[in-house]
């Protein structure tokens, strides 16, 4: 029986990967509390998690003005720079790749997480229908201020040192986060942008901080070593577009002047039904000229299927990699899967974290 395409090796960018296997970003509210850097325990949830092609890390707030949630590691201090080092040196021990997911939230976010208790920053000062973690519980986000058009070049510039300090902690790369209701996506969507500026209205207006912040990361490193996240059909964090085929058939259009390393789709509703209109998502995969990682939803069969037939060529997993560090060989050897603790999603120590057995663990406490 010959190996589906699943499990070989592939390059992508400037990248060597040994499958096409990719863990999805996934948030986990572990970092340190005094300074929001990662530490042993990160290193050794990754370490365990390295048999992935390829490891997209959680979202990683590029200042701390890019904050939304307690608890969610930054890259934008010397301690974290560090922290994250240590994370990079167990993957690469162990034969893995991984990129750090370079994130802003917006206006996803709270007073009480911002310095000075600031408002959170956004394209227009509307406020979103979701809530955020504060450390206590879930609470309403609060009203953001809308960003000054003055402001975008130091925006722009926060990307680039970001960048410099995730190739100074040893990633192989960076995902830009412009999914899931954050800032960029904020730009990109009506419903959450309605500036007068150069940055809002038209479609082409809209897409220009995506554009804007690629050519920034892209520059500062090189484009062979940088991904970008899109979620153009999902409503998270309460994001709404009139036209998601216009808006981001022209994002995509954009991103094709690149010659970046991915472009990696949340396919529908973000952890939720694989819906969009009738061909869209399709003509955004074809329209695209890169390598494309297809997530959402994904089992063993659907990701195989996926890369089988072209219609990606990898594929990421999320919950699924919580609760199987050795996810790979899971799929590869068609086993059970452990079921993920949605309790221990958010916040904690190695709890729901570090303890998922390997086959090999829960075979030899039999
Ligand atoms: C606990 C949790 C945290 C997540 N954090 C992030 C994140 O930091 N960045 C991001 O782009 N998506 C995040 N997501 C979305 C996942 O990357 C992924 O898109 C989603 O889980 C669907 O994939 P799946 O069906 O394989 O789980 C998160 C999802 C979960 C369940």
């Amino acid at each position: 029986m010959t190996l589906p395409r699943l499990f070989t090796p592939t390059s992508l960018g400037s990248l060597e990967l040994a499958n096409r296997i990719v863990m999805a970003p996934l948030t986990r509210n572990r970092a340190r509390a005094e300074d929001d850097a990662p530490y042993e325990i990160h290193a050794r949830y990754y370490a365990q998690r390295a048999s992935a092609g390829l490891i997209v890390t959680e979202g990683s707030q590029i200042t701390p003005e890019a904050k939304g949630y307690a608890w969610t590691p930054g890259i934008h201090s010397e301690a974290q720079i560090e922290g994250w080092k240590a994370v990079t040196d167990a993957v690469h021990a162990r034969g893995g790749k991984i990129v750090i997911q370079l994130w802003h939230v917006g206006r996803i976010s709270h007073t009480s997480l911002l310095p000075n208790g600031q408002a959170p920053v956004a394209p227009t000062a509307i406020t979103a229908e979701s809530r955020t973690y504060d450390g206590n519980g879930f609470v309403p986000v609060s009203q953001p201020r809308a960003l000054e058009t003055s402001e975008i070049p130091r925006l722009i510039e926060d990307y680039r040192q970001a960048t410099r300090n995730a190739r100074a902690a040893g990633f192989d790369g960076v995902e830009i986060h412009a999914a899931n209701g954050y800032l960029i996506d904020q730009f990109l969507k009506d419903g959450a942008n309605q500036r007068t500026d150069a940055y809002g209205g038209s479609v082409e207006n809209r897409v220009r901080l995506l554009d804007e912040v690629v050519a920034a990361v892209s520059e500062t490193w090189e484009p062979g070593r940088v991904g970008v996240r899109l979620s153009p059909f999902s409503n998270a964090n309460g994001i709404t577009d009139s036209d998601p085929v216009a808006t981001f058939t022209a994002a995509v259009d954009k991103l094709n002047a690149y010659g970046l390393a991915f472009l990696h789709l949340v396919e529908g509703q973000t952890g939720g039904p694989r819906e969009w209109p009738e061909g869209g998502l399709e003509a955004l995969r074809a329209r695209f000229n890169g390598s494309y990682i297809a997530n959402n939803g994904y089992d063993r069969q659907a990701a195989i299927d996926a890369v089988e037939t072209g219609k990606a060529d990898l594929v990421a997993f999320g919950k699924a990699f919580i609760a199987n560090p050795d996810l790979v060989e899971r799929l590869r050897q068609d086993t059970p899967l452990n079921t993920p603790d949605s309790d221990t999603f958010y916040g904690g120590t190695e709890k729901g974290y570090t303890d998922y057995p390997t086959l090999e663990e829960t075979a030899s406490a039999a």
